[in-house]
């Protein structure tokens, strides 16, 4: 009776925390390769064009994909959108375009300031890759 109950305490727990898998929490995103460039020309990255403006992007950890924000005139961030309090959840951008959240933990991250939480369980930023920008390509590397 109390190894059913037990059993079941950990299903409801596994539905509570919206995770498919199990890791192990707060340890980073792990690495991948990520190397492209982006023609912010190009009107299919319009989005890019103004300081503020947001687009996703796919590749990173698990292929989540990335989110690239323009800081400034010159300056990109580009974030894994793996949430990193178990690299399980993927974050989607509030309309805001400021915050993205992991709806799976609750998660906030603030995308204007390179992907710092705003809010737990997560205690680490959103994973950032090294850009470089000449004007008009943007390079997304580590
Ligand atoms: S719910 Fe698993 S990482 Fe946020």
């Amino acid at each position: 009776m109390f190894k059913r109950l037990f059993i079941f305490s950990l299903f409801l727990l596994g539905l509570n925390s919206g995770c498919k898998k199990s890791s192990s929490t707060n340890t980073g995103v792990p690495n991948v390769a990520v190397n492209f460039t982006i023609d912010t020309n190009n009107p299919q990255y319009n989005n890019l064009t103004i300081v503020g403006g947001w687009m996703y992007v796919s590749g990173g950890y698990l292929n989540h994909g990335l989110i690239i924000y323009r800081a400034s005139s010159t300056q990109f961030y580009a974030m894994d959108r793996t949430c990193t309090y178990n690299n399980s959840g993927v974050v989607q951008v509030l309309k805001s375009g400021i915050m993205a959240v992991d709806s799976s933990c609750g998660s906030q991250f603030t995308i204007s300031s390179a992907g710092m939480v705003s809010k737990g369980p997560a205690s680490l930023a959103l994973k950032n890759y090294q850009t470089s920008f000449d004007g008009e390509y943007l390079t997304v590397s580590n």
